[in-house]
């Protein structure tokens, strides 16, 4: 077949694509979603971190006839690399019309989608697996997943979904079906981890298809077909030209004609780099060449083919003939914790050419003495020793050459690698290292030689000879490893403070203790050292009755685990989100210019290169607001667009309109603003206390008599803590898409959690009435309350373009000006003491809490008022004052996180009872159990407890996670352990229901139904995830008395219902479940006398009367919700309807050399009353739980010294994976439990559950005190916050 050289040809869901004129730089991501409309491919992140674009990429190889699928990141591909490739995508493998694949039916079943953003992504990279081996293990499973982030769901029910295509699971249909229903014997034994004997499950096994991998779509035959390939192409773009040579005389014929020119590799740093790079380019794609994919055994030295993948190194450990290399025997391990997507696509040669010490294999190579195998058109092969040359800054590469081939000397040596890193998974290492130990073959434990290389966050790697040399011939034993720890401190010394910190220093004398300790070992049981390795099984279970007929049936919809609502549209990519709206004739995209600044006058915005770029359309800046610039009109404290000065980087202040986003980005980032910088800059809380910088007074809670309980107490202590922030991390971006209509009259598509609030903010800024703003609100793609006050950033800039051009503007921010902008949970500071008795009960607290709250007010003194209000957490203290202050800094705005202020006001408590517990050496539990509010008491906000259930969570979470044996169990672990120390916790919480500014606790809500019986429910609240839709609709069909699927739960806007409360403070199904319920009754009683005239008509002849008989069938519901609400002035209360209660207990394994620990188990007993739904209450509990796991213990904010943001997205910013999550994870609702205060006496559950990870701290801070006080230091000690393995360390001493 003739193939014309630059046409790209390639297959998408078995279509064929053909492109003439493409430009290579663009991803194949952007393809999918702009060319062909293909949205299930979502954008999380475009730099590879999230894996919400997974697809597969499949090839067909021509010598072995088979076809091999890749799941890869689409946004890290360029679309020239899949010349003759075919890729599938979720849209591909099943649709509503054709049905769901298996794989996206589990995920839905098992309720593995929240938000839904991840899911396309997750259903992708199982079904590449599925496509690979239809037969996986389940850590096959497990580890397929690592390049994926779902911040929602816990990760437990996806890994529930897809362990089912695994035959180890018990409970499948591959596997026989469920062994609750039947007599299959369960491999995970009967206890957690298995249905069987558990009142009810959360999916109907029998209800799913069997997977049968002989009706997967075949791979495109065209593509087998020779000629294709097989010739050099080159497809030439405006900036970039790419060149495919099929073989590697091609290449350097090219690349000597070309001496700039890059290579493309495994491209996942190329792909980035042609993103955003302005000069032309040309680059040579060696992936084809089969050459770099070789490897054999010459002369004692493999010679690995520079285009091997990750995955095929990995493969290559399996080879026989190579199993007596030591190298290549190790390198599974180093890539352990990559993600699959990079270890499909990221190559030998790309990852030695970035050289850069933080790559993982780079210390492994260097100490095992490894070669650059170099070729060019002109000269000779020529070896680089990559322990000289790629230790240096400059690239030892001439520009004619190309890395062909790695050298591994095939010795058999002792070979261990390590690495530390805040995250297990996907992370560039802290720090790493390689040791190559030579064993003498006639003395056990004997050195003859050594080899040792560090890598990691260092500037570059270092090579400790010295402490090589005195390890060689020396024969190792306890006292031999004291002296090499203390040789290798010595050499390493030099280089503290020059790029190596203290902390690595140790982790690096760790590595080199676990090494030699292991080398003792073998492979030995007993005191084994290293911690990174996870268990191949997690076990979890899921308590709860359901109190009803019938489980999961939808006629008696309320207090089934149904599963949400759009669930299958997530998993199928149908499902809507803001970017994924088709683009509509003469529609625009603007991109906003931050500002770089902290605080400075603005001297000059020069935007005539902008605005000369082809496609840019023109601009919006102060001068073009017709109404009030300021985001909160109502404090006037941040300006929408700024005029003359700037207050924080990431302030907006003009915006570039373009016809498409790809100008828009790059003609915003060519706008020149100029600055004089200003004073003061406060970018901390001492700076802002020490200034006197506040965002209004203090808020203040008090009871008893504070002197007089101090005076009364037996100690006292005093103390300062503090926590960082935490970032959002939904996976969506903020985003929005504002459509002009007649007489300046607009409508705005966006995700915000803030329906009323954003479109008064339109308004105003448009200086409009509110009625001619429309916001649309389809679904949000994770919120956590970072969709609330920074959401209307993209609406309000986007409403005043569509004003200003009179055309529709769209504007999705990208995910680092996303976090940029959005300035996430506040970080604190806490200045307290306490008070208490011998016996350790607490008599008198004082705590002054400061917040980060940033440069505006937004919601920081909401969010510090509840914090103040939770400041005794749930325990009785007579003597109380708790004060909070708001900082102002120079940072974005701080603003609400799921848990508002109580996730930090928790941590403040429990560190205070725990050094209660430490002074008096008490057990922590036991103090935490005196102080534990009862039945018939109140608290310091009037809430008077009644029907309370935190005492029965107590008593039974301790009994589910078994709590005293298993104490007794950590502490025969620790005196059997040295470098492993284990830690139990437990910790309750209670958490206020209703929000304290009363008047917000009101909810409308417009049912109709339509002749043929089909119900319509708008409601106010908004739907991110956490299934408030679901519950609307269970709770419409309850009422109704009429099936669930013949409801639909419409989007939510502003001219259906009017005046809506944001979705916000768990408390949205309470507050618009009453008002659909109220609704629905009103319809109940209208149809009521054609029902009664004929009791067996059915629903729809009901309503075909009504609408006959000229009745109406449509009405609003309206509620104004419970008698409360917290007066700040005279300290009255109570602050909440109810108290949703919940323990948590959790244990951890810490090791004592890295400071890493390893979650063994969590069990959480939790009080939702009688749950709408359990599915959607599990979902929020493990969701919540991970996110918290992920604030107290991984998620670290780290800024540079001159205050700028480093960890601005998924690749820095580490959020806890599927990984990460509980080794045994289980959760039980109570039982019996009702709450008359509940609509269908439920309990709000969203952010309660987030609370209960302090457990995993407190957990960690029990094995810290263990290993300290095994070394005879001192039992007080401060455990940071973050509890990342650095600061662990630091504990540790
Ligand atoms: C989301 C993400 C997570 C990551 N996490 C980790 C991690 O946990 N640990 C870790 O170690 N690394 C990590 N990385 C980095 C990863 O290791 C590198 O991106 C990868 O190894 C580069 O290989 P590549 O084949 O994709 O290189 P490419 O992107 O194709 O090329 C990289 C550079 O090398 C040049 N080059 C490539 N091949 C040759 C050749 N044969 N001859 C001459 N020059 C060549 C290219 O011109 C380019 O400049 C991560 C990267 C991403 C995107
Ligand atoms: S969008 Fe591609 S990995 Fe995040
Ligand atoms: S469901 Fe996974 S990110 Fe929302």
């Amino acid at each position: 077949m003739a193939v014309n050289t630059d046409m790209l040809v390639f297959f998408v869901n078995g279509k064929k694509v053909c492109l003439r004129n493409v430009e290579p730089e663009t991803t194949l991501m952007a393809y999918l979603r702009r060319d062909l409309g293909l949205t299930g491919t979502k954008n999380g992140c475009d730099e590879g971190s999230c894996g919400a674009c997974t697809v597969m990429v499949s090839a067909y190889n021509r010598d072995s006839g088979r076809i091999v699928h890749k799941a890869l990141t689409s946004c890290m591909v360029p679309i020239c690399t899949l010349h003759g490739l075919a890729v599938t995508t979720t849209e591909g493998i099943g649709s509503l019309a054709t049905g769901l694949h298996p794989v996206q039916e589990r995920i839905v079943k098992f309720h593995g989608t929240q938000c839904g953003f991840c899911t396309p992504g997750m259903v992708m990279s199982m079904y590449t697996l599925l496509r690979s081996n239809p037969n996986p293990t389940r850590k096959q499973v497990s580890d397929s997943l690592h390049g994926n982030i779902c911040r929602c769901t816990g990760y437990r029910p996806i890994m529930d979904a897809f362990w089912t295509f695994s035959k180890e699971t018990c409970c499948s249909p591959e596997n026989g079906g469920c062994c609750q229903d039947t007599d299959l014997s369960c491999p995970q034994g009967n206890s957690a981890g298995c249905c069987r004997g558990q009142p009810a499950k959360l999916t109907d096994i029998s209800s799913l298809s069997l997977y049968d991998p002989t009706q997967e779509p075949i791979f495109p035959p065209e593509l087998q077909v020779e000629g294709l390939c097989e010739n050099l192409v080159c497809f030439r773009g405006r900036r970039v030209t790419w060149y495919r040579p099929v073989t590697l005389s091609q290449a350097l014929q090219i690349k000597s004609e070309n001496p700039d020119a890059q290579i493309a590799s495994g491209c996942t740093f190329l792909a980035q780099q042609l993103k955003t790079c302005v000069q032309e380019v040309i680059v040579i794609d060696i992936s084809g060449l089969k050459e770099l994919k070789s490897h054999e055994i010459k002369n004692g030295v493999l010679m690995l083919g520079a285009g091997l993948s990750m995955a095929d190194l990995i493969d290559l450990s399996d080879h026989g003939d190579l199993a007596e290399v030591s190298l290549v025997q190790a390198v599974p391990k180093v890539l352990e914790s990559w993600g699959s997507q990079l270890k499909n696509s990221a190559t030998l040669g790309g990852h030695i050419m970035l050289r850069g010490a933080r790559y993982d294999l780079m210390p492994l190579l260097v100490a095992g003495d490894c070669f650059a195998l170099v070729a060019s058109k002109a000269d000779a092969e020529r070896k680089i020793q990559l322990k000289e040359a790629f230790l240096r800054d400059s690239n030892p590469l001439k520009p004619c050459e190309i890395l062909i081939s790695v050298g591994v000397p095939c010795a058999q040596k002792f070979v261990q690698t390590f690495k530390v890193a805040k995250r297990k998974h996907q992370d560039l290492a802290s720090l790493s290292a390689a040791f190559f130990l030579g064993i003498s073959p006639s003395e056990k434990l004997k050195i003859d030689d050594a080899q040792i290389t560090y890598g990691g966050n260092i500037p570059s790697l270092i090579v400790p000879v010295e402490t090589t040399k005195f390890l060689a011939g020396r024969k190792v034993s306890e006292e031999m490893i004291g002296e090499a720890m203390l040789a290798l401190q010595s050499e390493l010394l030099p280089f503290e403070g020059k790029g190596l910190s203290k902390t690595q220093s140790l982790w690096a004398q760790g590595f080199l203790s676990k090494c030699l300790l292991e080398l003792i070992a073998g492979n030995q049981q007993g005191d084994r050292v290293t911690t990174n390795e996870q268990p191949d099984i997690y076990k979890s279970c899921q308590i709860f009755e359901i109190d009803q007929e019938g489980t999961f049936s939808k006629l008696k919809a309320v207090g089934q685990p149904l599963t949400h609502s759009t669930g299958e549209e997530q998993a199928t990519g149908e499902a809507v989100f803001i970017d994924d709206i088709p683009m509509t004739v003469g529609e625009l995209y603007m991109y906003p210019v931050l500002s770089t600044q902290h605080h400075a006058k603005i001297t000059g915005v020069d935007l005539s290169e902008a605005l000369s770029m082809p496609g840019v359309h023109g601009y919006i800046d102060h001068k073009d607001v017709p109404g009030v610039n300021f985001v909160f009109a109502e404090y006037a404290d941040e300006e929408l667009l700024a005029t003359d000065t700037v207050h924080h980087c990431g302030q907006i202040i003009c915006g570039i309109v373009a016809t498409d986003r790809d100008t828009a980005v790059s003609a915003a980032q060519c706008v020149k603003v100029t600055y004089e910088d200003l004073t003061p800059v406060i970018l901390t809380i001492q700076e802002a206390i020490e200034a006197k910088s506040f965002l209004g007074l203090p808020w203040r809670v008090t009871r008893g008599n504070l002197e007089a309980g101090f005076a009364q107490s037996d100690e006292v202590l005093e103390g300062e803590l503090s926590t960082k922030g935490q970032k959002h991390i939904y996976l969506e971006t903020l985003g929005a898409l504002s459509v002009p209509r007649e007489r300046d009259q607009i409508e705005v598509y966006t995700g915000t959690q803030l329906c009323h609030t954003l479109q008064i903010a339109v308004a105003e800024v448009l200086g409009v009435p509110a009625h001619n703003v429309v916001v649309k609100v389809k679904r949000i793609g994770g919120g956590f309350g970072g969709k609330e006050s920074r959401s209307l950033l993209p609406s309000m800039i986007t409403a005043l373009a569509a004003r200003k051009f009179r055309r529709p503007v769209r504007c999705i921010f990208n995910r680092k000006d996303d976090t940029l902008i959005n300035g996430g949970r506040h970080p604190s500071l806490a200045r307290y003491k306490v008070g208490f008795t011998k016996e350790g009960k607490i008599i008198a607290l004082q705590t002054m809490l400061y917040t980060n709250g940033g440069i505006t007010k937004e919601t920081s003194n909401s969010v510090i008022k509840l914090a103040v209000i939770r400041g005794e957490s749930c325990y009785n203290i007579p003597n109380v004052l708790v004060e909070g202050r708001v900082c102002r800094t120079n940072h974005s705005s701080h603003a609400s996180l799921r848990g508002f202020g109580c996730p930090q006001m928790l941590w403040i408590v429990e560190n205070i009872l725990t050094a209660v517990a430490t002074h008096l050496s008490l057990q922590p539990h036991k103090v935490r159990e005196l102080q534990l509010y009862k039945e018939g008491e109140t608290t310091i906000t009037n809430c008077f407890l009644e029907n309370f259930k935190l005492p029965k969570c107590w008593e039974e979470c301790k009994s589910l996670a078994d709590f005293d044996k298993r104490s007794q169990l950590v502490k025969e672990f620790n005196s059997t352990n040295k470098q492993r120390k284990r830690g139990l916790a437990i910790q309750p919480m209670m958490f206020g229901i209703g929000i304290y500014d009363k008047f917000l606790n009101q909810a409308g809500a417009l049912v109709h139904i339509y002749t043929d019986g089909s119900v319509l429910v708008t409601h106010g609240g908004c739907e991110m995830g956490q299934g408030l839709h679901t519950k609307i609709k269970q709770i419409a069909s309850d009422t109704l008395g009429i099936s669930f699927d013949k409801v639909l739960v419409s989007e939510t806007c502003t001219n259906m219902v009017p005046n809506a409360t944001a979705t916000v403070a768990s408390v949205s199904t309470e507050l618009n479940g009453r008002a659909v319920h109220a609704a629905c009754i009103t319809l109940v009683e209208r149809l009521r006398p054609f029902r009664e005239a004929d009791p067996q008509a059915g629903w729809e002849k009901w309503v075909s009367a009504a609408y006959f008989s000229r009745v109406s069938l449509s009405t609003t519901g309206f509620v104004s919700y419970g008698d409360f609400g917290f007066d700040f002035d005279t300290c009255k209360g109570p602050d909440c309807m109810y108290l949703t209660c919940g323990v948590g207990c959790s244990e951890v394994e810490v090791d004592c050399l890295t400071g890493e620990h390893k979650l063994v188990r969590t069990d959480i007993v939790m009080d939702v009353g009688r749950s709408i739904n359990p599915a959607v209450d599990i979902g929020q509990i493990e969701g919540g739980f991970v996110q918290g796991y992920g604030y107290y213990m991984m998620e670290e904010v780290v800024h540079s010294p001159e205050g700028k943001l480093l960890t601005d997205s998924p690749l820095t910013y580490k959020i806890p994976l599927a990984a990460d999550i509980p080794a045994q994870f289980n959760v039980a609702l109570l039982k019996n439990n009702l709450n008359d205060k509940g609509i269908y006496s439920s309990k709000g559950i969203g952010e309660p559950p987030l609370l209960l990870a302090l457990s995993v701290y407190l957990a960690t801070h029990d094995a810290v005190k263990s290993a300290r006080v095994e070394r005879g230091l001192s039992e007080v000690f401060y455990l940071e916050h973050p509890s990342i393995p650095a600061n662990v360390l630091k504990a540790l001493n």
